[in-house]
């Protein structure tokens, strides 16, 4: 079958009229051309059709409003706008070519227009009258002049009953028309991440995959009610936790000091200090294939705790010790398995992660001291980066490779992106261990 839209994005723009039903068979006809397909509609359209009927045709949230950002906080409609290949407004109502025509920018459909140079194609449908009014056929004659392609009604019975022109052009002719407007194009803007977002795959890439995951801040006791925390709420590897459970994968957390809701369907191992979580995390290490240290763990604690609540007194002094480094721990005994087992298969993934404040330029030097797979560095002090925040800017750093800085992203994109990097590790992991010579592999098959 012929593709003429493959690899396009074409924002289908819908606003209120009886005719709006028939932009799900445009989409279909779009879709089935090749095309991704961002569907815009008016306040009123959503009268007419249900965004859901959309949503589940495009695999794409609808854009309703002019004000919405999507969940990276980029604005909608301008995304839309600079990405898309052109813009199909079906079916244009009479108000929408008033709005558009003066470029009144208080609906989505006409927020997107206004902000793209992709071709726009329009498809106006209403009542005779309306469509023959002076007003509406000088509108259709700005409309014109911008450049847009204009699919003229057809005539036939309207909606009121009457015949004259208004009936909304058949789809197959819209479509014929986006495919003619954008023939010797180039596709626009190829890359997803700068595409409105799709709808993730429903994925199980991770089952079987057994992931430990820390997260939260810890809290070394100073006496019985006290303790010296961090800010860390735990987002980040929850985050990470409700990722890979929703991928497949199996999941233990091993949650410090957190605020936010636990991860459903994970094993849950509690762990409030760096003792506990250094515990915790041997004790998960030989079961894990992937191992993410995503907890604000203290690398300080107090020498002593006082057995009662300390009393306010003069003031007080704390001597404080620098607690284990349980990432360097874990690491020295997953690689110290591996070598031993002559398998590099024989331990996790390790993941670690460094905040910084300012430069991140230490975090080459921790991941290779360290002999880490990746590791997962931010600036804390940066806006919409670090504890408490629903995004981050982080840069992965893998050992032997340019750092890579990536954009400012949902909290959960940042996971979905680096379990995809963890997956590529184990299967690389696995592949070494496959490949190994014969001589290598004790031939019992036991450990040695
Ligand atoms: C049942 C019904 C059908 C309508 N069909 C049309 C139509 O085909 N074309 C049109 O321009 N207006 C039509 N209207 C009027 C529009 O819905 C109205 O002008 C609305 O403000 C348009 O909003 P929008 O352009 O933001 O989507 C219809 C109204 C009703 C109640």
């Amino acid at each position: 079958m012929e593709r003429p839209l493959a690899g396009r994005l074409i924002v289908l723009g819908i606003t209120g009229s009886i005719a709006a039903y028939k932009a799900a068979e445009l989409a279909r006809l779009l879709i089935a051309a090749g095309a991704e397909v961002q569907v815009a509609m008016s306040r009123t359209a959503t009268a007419f059709i249900g965004p859901l009927t959309l949503e589940t045709l495009t695999r794409r949230t609808v854009m309703l409003d002019p004000l919405e950002l999507l969940p990276d906080r980029r604005i909608g409609h301008i995304v839309a706008a600079d990405s898309a290949d052109a813009v199909v407004v079906a079916p244009a109502t009479a108000r929408w070519l008033g709005a558009m025509a003066n470029g009144l920018a208080d609906d989505v459909v006409t927020a997107t227009c206004l902000a793209t140079t992709a071709p726009v194609i329009v498809a106006p449908a209403m009542d005779g009258e309306m469509y023959l009014h002076p007003a509406t056929q000088g509108n259709v004659e700005r409309l014109r002049g911008f450049g847009y392609a204009i699919v003229e009604p057809e005539t036939g019975p309207l909606a009121s009953g009457q015949v004259a022109r208004g009936r909304l052009a058949e789809p197959a002719a819209i479509l014929g028309a986006v495919v003619g407007a954008l023939a010797g194009r180039p596709v626009r803007e190829p890359d997803p991440e700068r595409r409105p977002p799709a709808a993730r795959e429903v994925r199980d890439d991770l089952a079987g995959l057994h992931l430990v995951v820390t997260a939260g801040g810890t809290a070394e006791p100073i006496d019985p009610v006290r303790f010296i925390g961090n800010r860390s709420t735990g987002r980040m590897g929850v985050a990470i936790a409700e990722a890979a459970l929703a991928r497949g994968a199996r999941v233990t957390a091993i949650l410090g000091m957190t605020s936010v809701p636990d991860p459903d369907g994970a094993t849950i191992v509690r762990a409030p200090t760096a003792a506990a979580m250094r515990m915790a995390v041997i004790a998960a290490l030989p079961e894990a294939d992937a191992l993410v240290m995503a907890a604000a763990v203290a690398d300080f604690r107090p020498r002593a705790v006082a057995d009662g609540k300390l009393a306010r007194g003069a003031g007080l002094v704390l001597e404080l010790e620098p607690t284990e480094d349980i990432l360097a721990e874990a690491s020295g005994l997953a690689h110290g398995r591996a070598e031993r087992a002559a398998d590099p298969s024989a331990r996790p993934v390790l993941v670690g992660f460094a905040a910084e404040t300012g430069s991140l330029a230490r975090a080459p030097e921790k991941a290779a001291r360290k002999r880490v797979d990746l590791l997962v560095a931010n600036d804390v002090a940066e806006p919409g980066s670090g504890f408490g925040t629903e995004t981050n800017r982080v840069t992965l750093v893998t050992p032997g490779r340019e750092p890579e800085p990536w954009p400012l992203l949902a909290k959960r994109e940042v996971a979905d992106r680096l379990l995809d990097r963890i997956a590529a590790v184990r299967a690389a992991l696995d592949a070494q261990s496959a490949e190994r010579p014969a001589a290598d592999a004790p031939a019992d098959g036991s450990e040695r």
